[in-house]
């Protein structure tokens, strides 16, 4: 029998240039740059055209990104129209799915597999993740989506088109960063689906769709979420020590901890702990990272197990004001540059991706008549 590798853990299926993950070291490059040097000196435009082209902008270059982002973040009226007519969905990733795919419909250049229709769609998909998001966000509290705003950079133009206010300079800057740290992550579920669906030559939107969909789940990018659940429900300091043993006990998982393939801990996680902890400093919210805090050092401690970047990310959004229900889909308007940069590379030197099952099923069986089973 052949080796399977259950959950094709440590398998190499492909090469990319766009991302690598040193599991052993914790250390993680967009094209060979550092996660925390772009992190500490990037922008997500920058990022996001590191992404797509492999190399960092000149300044004219970068303008030209940025405004081709401003300008197509706009929704057409008919999927703002769409947003309002759905029904309220049992989870806001279903709508975003939902209306991604629709975005398709009333692209003109939906099947087109031109590259450089293929680079608008990635344009246009990026630019209007967030504005998805957003509307939504907004709709389904009974209010009007709010129109993007030209002179704000992608991360403070969403948190704007969210609550309706500006945001404060160091939550639109910590944003910013948290914008770069959840834009790619080489094959993780999400991106090896999008890269699935773009080898068998299907469109781009397609592609997005079944991304938006394995990002959904509770082990990518629904775990944030599960996060800030939890603290809501431990509430207080006190309450963490009892309340984790008692998970533990239980051999349950604990949201935001564990890595497929970092076994140290995971780079990402070293800048949104400052993120939680600075943030709620200036929000004078600082509960939920020192609930945080004292979740991750039992973990380590007794179990061994570090923060992925699920863990920080919740309780820093939450006093961003962000909805919690709304975290994967925050992850998917940052991821959104990551997926695209991975299909344009699929595109660019494809072959079907098909692999094979061991079968170890029944063998031999005899067709039995429907009345004599
Ligand atoms: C991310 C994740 C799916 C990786 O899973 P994996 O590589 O298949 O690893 P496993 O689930 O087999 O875990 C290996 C061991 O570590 C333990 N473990 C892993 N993550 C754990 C967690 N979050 N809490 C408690 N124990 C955990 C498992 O119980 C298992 O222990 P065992 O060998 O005694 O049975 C897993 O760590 C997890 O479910 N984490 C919580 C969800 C999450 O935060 N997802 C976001 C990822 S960025």
């Amino acid at each position: 029998m052949a080796e399977v590798k259950a959950g094709l853990q440590d398998l190499v299926v492909a090469t990319s240039q766009i991302c690598s993950i040193d599991g052993q070291r914790g250390k993680l490059t967009y094209w060979g740059y550092d996660i925390h040097d772009l992190a500490a000196h990037a922008t997500f435009e920058e990022v996001v055209y590191l992404l797509w082209h492999g190399r960092l902008p000149k300044r004219a270059e970068l303008d030209d990104l940025s405004r081709q982002l401003t300008e197509n973040r706009p929704v057409s009226p008919e999927i703002l129209d769409l947003l309002k007519r759905l029904p309220p969905p049992q989870h806001p990733m279903e709508t975003l799915r939902t209306t991604v795919s629709a975005l398709s419909l009333y692209d003109p250049e939906a099947e087109d597999m031109s590259e450089e229709a293929n680079r608008r769609k990635a344009m246009r998909l990026t630019a209007q993740m967030g504005t998805l998001v957003a509307a939504f966000g907004r709709i389904r509290e009974g209010k009007e989506p709010i129109a993007p705003d030209p002179q704000l950079s992608q991360a403070a133009n969403f948190l704007y088109m969210l609550q309706g206010k500006a945001p404060h300079a160091e939550d639109a800057h910590w944003f910013d960063v948290a914008l770069i740290l959840h834009a790619d992550h080489s094959y993780n579920a999400s991106t090896f689906a999008a890269r699935v669906t773009a080898s068998t030559l299907s469109d781009m939107h397609s592609a997005i769709t079944s991304a938006i969909g394995t990002l959904k789940g509770p082990l990518h990018g629904g775990a944030n979420e599960q996060v800030m659940k939890m603290l809501l429900e431990i509430q207080t300091p006190d309450r963490v020590d009892g309340y984790i043993h008692n998970l533990l006990a239980q051999k349950k998982k604990i949201m935001g901890f564990g890595h497929r393939v970092y076994h140290t801990e995971d780079p990402r996680a070293t800048v949104l702990r400052k993120m939680s902890e600075d943030l709620g400093r200036r929000t004078g919210q600082t509960k939920w990272f020192q609930m945080s805090k004292a979740i991750e050092d039992l973990m380590i401690r007794e179990k061994k197990i570090n923060a992925n970047v699920d863990f920080y990310s919740a309780s820093a959004y939450y006093v961003l004001g962000i909805p919690v229900d709304l975290y994967p889909l925050v992850f998917a308007a940052s991821r959104i540059a990551g997926w695209t940069a991975h299909v344009l590379e699929q595109y660019s030197n494809n072959r079907l991706i098909r692999p094979l099952a061991e079968y170890v099923g029944p063998t031999n069986l005899t067709y039995v008549p429907i009345d004599q089973r």
